[in-house]
């Protein structure tokens, strides 16, 4: 319990730190407000009681408009109406505060997980414990925090009521006080069990809910829209979606509606306390032992602190749920960053490429996906790699360019581990396009420019790298040439064929002119042939003393390269060039031969 406790207290501190950071304006305004609030209804209801007593102490009988304007109940009346108006003022004040700070809030947390997201291992964004906990960090990044730190404003606000109703009622009887308040902790302890219960089953239930995420996606966007209209997938993943719905709707029930049955029963005994001191103080007021304004004064406060009481408690049962987000989210934010990188910086020795006994499994993969590789590439040779589907090319450029780490072996670039390199230097020695590179929904001329981050608005490279990349002809012939928005995403966005957003990923491949070691892991596959040929005379014009690694079915590309390395299920069974792989009659020559006759 008392662990909890301190948890919680750690949460606040985080979410009071975040609002603060967010706005400190908006923080400090709304405390303030918060600490006059709670004050307001107290002094409300003893001017309530004053003005009662007064009219029952007056002997005189008023008869005139001006008399009763100048009576002492009157300067009563002035002064409940200005603060009642005050009251208001006050806390509509609040409410567009909180308002704002609503909406800075959500932007200060999202921006803090989206910069967390962007330091994220490729390995940790597999992995579907922390997709899970930055996508629930991500659905309630806008509320949860701003509530936590509204909810706890409402407790002191109702803490600073309570109180100084509670000043107001110790002249009746402290008993008659303490009652009140013990016969509110039972629904107290209801509220914060429940709410651990249901966060539980919302992180537990998380597979469901993204299961629905996603078949909401598969069914409203565009580019799955034609395969399900044709395949005549729409039924069966609407019932899929409300089969999943009724999964998630009948646990929901479930806890509800036990959730309701008990906090009916505890809350009953709270009602029922009240009402034993309602009666109380009527019988008192009867016996006279009390004035009529102090029975009026004192029948509010129960009514106005029982319902300030249900305030607070529910406001503390919902501290505890965003408490839950609060840990969760700094779960995420602390996840450790995995890839350590070195600190080794330039190399002006350029030795190549060397992979010794390489193996590799992925994560929660049982299997190997690339078993003991090992050769050595010259700095500037042009290699090529051929195998089946699955034997594990592009997860040796993944290797390759530090997205993942050897499991076993290692690799070395210019004679340095590649653990050692430093992170930015390494990264600017490659440019890679992978299969299934981006097509971002920007204008084609980002499109091509984000292959250089430095020169992303450069025009002029634009058009360079994409005269290379065989895109000049086309992109010249859209409306906006280099400045169409690309893409189904916004409304001005213009869908390209699968052939010519190839042209632009090999644009941007050419645009990264920086980088000495090209990778294309089988960029031409939808690209016509003639396209194709010239594409890669500009490669070799342009990559003259860079090395170049290139994935291709395609036999006509393929022969061209210096080094060819054929991968079978994983491990090296051919190396060397075109000719001496045919000598060897091997599989390379099979494969070759088979694609060959093909063609005749
Ligand atoms: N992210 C991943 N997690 C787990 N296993 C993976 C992952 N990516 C690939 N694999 C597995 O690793 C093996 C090699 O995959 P890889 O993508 O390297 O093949 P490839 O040679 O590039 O095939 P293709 O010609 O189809 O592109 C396959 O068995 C695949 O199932
Ligand atoms: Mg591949």
């Amino acid at each position: 319990m008392f662990g909890t406790f301190n948890r919680i207290v750690q949460s606040s501190k985080i979410a009071f730190h975040l609002s603060y950071k967010s706005s400190k304006k908006l923080t400090i305004l709304i405390t303030l407000l918060t600490i006059i609030n709670g004050l307001f209804p107290s002094t409300l209801v003893w001017i309530g009681k004053l003005i009662i007593d007064s009219i029952l102490n007056s002997n005189m009988i008023l008869s005139s408009w001006q008399d009763i304007l100048h009576s002492d109940t009157a300067i009563y009346v002035y002064l409940e109406g200005i603060i009642t108006i005050l009251y208001f003022g006050s806390q509509k004040l609040y409410f567009l505060c909180t308002t704002l700070l609503r909406i800075k809030l959500g932007q200060e947390v999202n921006e803090k997980i989206l910069s967390k997201a962007i330091t994220l291992d490729l390995t940790q964004f597999e992995n579907s414990e922390t997709y899970d906990q930055m996508t629930q960090a991500r659905s309630e990044a806008s509320s949860k925090p701003l509530s936590m730190v509204n909810r706890f404003f409402t407790i002191t606000q109702s803490s600073i009521t309570i109180i100084s109703f509670f000043g107001l009622l110790v002249k009746l009887s402290p008993l008659a006080s303490l009652i009140l308040i013990i016969a509110a902790i039972p629904t107290f302890i209801a509220e914060t069990r429940f709410s651990n219960h249901s966060f539980r089953l919302f992180r537990w239930k998380a597979k469901e809910t993204r299961e629905q995420v996603y078949l909401e996606t598969l069914m409203a966007r565009e580019d799955n829209a034609k395969e399900i209209l044709l395949f005549n997938l729409g039924k069966e993943f609407l019932n899929r979606y409300k089969l999943n719905f009724q999964k998630i709707y009948s646990e929901d029930k479930k806890l509800t509606m036990k959730k309701s049955v008990v906090s009916f029963f505890l809350g009953l005994i709270s009602q029922l306390a009240f009402y034993g001191t309602y009666v109380w103080v009527i019988s008192l007021a009867l016996e006279k032992k009390i004035t009529l304004g102090e029975m009026t004064m004192y029948l509010v406060i129960f009514r106005q602190g029982q319902s300030t009481f249900a305030n607070a408690l529910s406001a503390f049962g919902g501290i505890y749920e965003d408490h839950l987000y609060i840990e969760n989210l700094m779960e995420f934010l602390n996840l450790p960053i995995l890839q350590k990188f070195g600190k080794i910086k330039f190399q002006n020795r350029k030795s190549g490429i060397v992979f010794d006994s390489v193996s590799f499994q992925y994560p929660g993969s049982k299997t190997d996906s690339l078993t003991n590789v090992s050769f050595e590439l010259g700095s500037g040779d042009k290699m090529a790699i051929v195998g089946e589907n699955g034997s594990g090319k592009t997860t040796l450029i993944k290797l390759l360019t530090r997205l993942y780490t050897p499991t076993t072996g290692a690799i070395y670039l210019d004679g340095i581990n590649l653990i050692d390199w430093e992170e930015e230097s390494l990264r600017k020695r490659f440019g890679v396009i992978f299969q299934n590179f981006v097509q971002y929904q920007f204008k084609v001329g980002d499109n091509i420019g984000m292959g250089d981050v430095n020169q992303v608005q450069s025009e002029e490279q634009w058009i360079g790298a994409a005269k290379l990349g065989m895109a000049h002809d086309f992109i010249n012939r859209l409306d906006l040439k280099y400045h169409t928005r690309l893409g189904k995403w916004f409304q001005d966005g213009r869908e390209l064929s699968g052939g010519q957003w190839q042209k632009i990923a090999l644009s941007r491949a050419f645009m990264r002119s920086e980088a000495d070691i090209l990778i294309l892991d089988e960029p031409t596959s939808a690209i016509d042939a003639e396209a194709e040929m010239k594409v890669f005379e500009h490669f070799r014009e342009h990559t003259l003393g860079k090395t170049v690694i290139l994935i291709s079915h395609r036999f006509s590309t393929v022969r061209m390269a210096d080094k060819i390395l054929v991968l079978e299920q994983g491990k090296k069974t051919e190396w060397g060039d075109h000719d001496s792989l045919l000598a060897k009659k091997g599989k390379y020559e099979k494969l070759f031969r088979l694609q060959q006759a093909g063609y005749q």
